[in-house]
């Protein structure tokens, strides 16, 4: 074994990683879309996830006003908005507006059509971790598409 620097040694165990969007509302009721790398399911039994969204991001100020969100797992038919919501930010751009969607069942929030599947959250706790917060949330509607599968990271780039 050799000492490494953290990001030497992260770089060798962070892929494959999958991809998700989390749609969030904003103060004035309009929607936003963050790409996520950071996510993991937390729980069996109420059906949990937990993301990590930096301070910086939009989607951090969204979640503080309003407390549900979409977990959307991306399908090859969404790699531009994946890489548009990775790199935009919601403060200057409408992420979702030529994006087909229908309004959920939890809090009206939206359903992506094209996406491989996505669940209805509502957020339960939230946590600091250094410069970025971890919303957890629990899962009340799950959706799935009835053929488009999920993308990973790689095909991003
Ligand atoms: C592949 C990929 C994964 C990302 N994962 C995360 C993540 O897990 N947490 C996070 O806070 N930002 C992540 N980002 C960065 C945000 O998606 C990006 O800063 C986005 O523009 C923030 O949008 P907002 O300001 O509208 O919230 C990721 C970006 C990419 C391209």
């Amino acid at each position: 074994m050799k000492r490494v620097p953290f990001s030497q040694a992260y770089s060798r165990v962070k892929h494959p990683a999958k991809v998700a969007l989390a749609v969030v509302k904003a103060a004035d009721n309009t929607f936003n879309c963050i790409t996520l790398e950071w996510f993991m399911r937390t729980s069996i039994q109420p059906p949990m996830f937990a993301i990590s969204i930096g301070h910086t991001r939009f989607s951090y100020q969204c979640l503080q006003q309003n407390r549900h969100l979409n977990l959307c797992f991306p399908s090859a038919d969404q790699v531009a908005l994946t890489t548009l919501c990775g790199t935009a930010s919601g403060r200057d751009t409408a992420k979702l507006a030529n994006v087909p969607w229908f309004k959920g069942r939890l809090a009206q929030y939206p359903v992506l059509q094209e996406a491989a599947a996505i669940f209805e959250c509502a957020v339960t706790t939230q946590v600091r971790s250094g410069d970025h917060t971890i919303f957890v949330c629990e899962v009340k509607y799950a959706w799935v598409h009835p053929t488009f599968g999920p993308i990973t990271v790689k095909q991003l780039r």
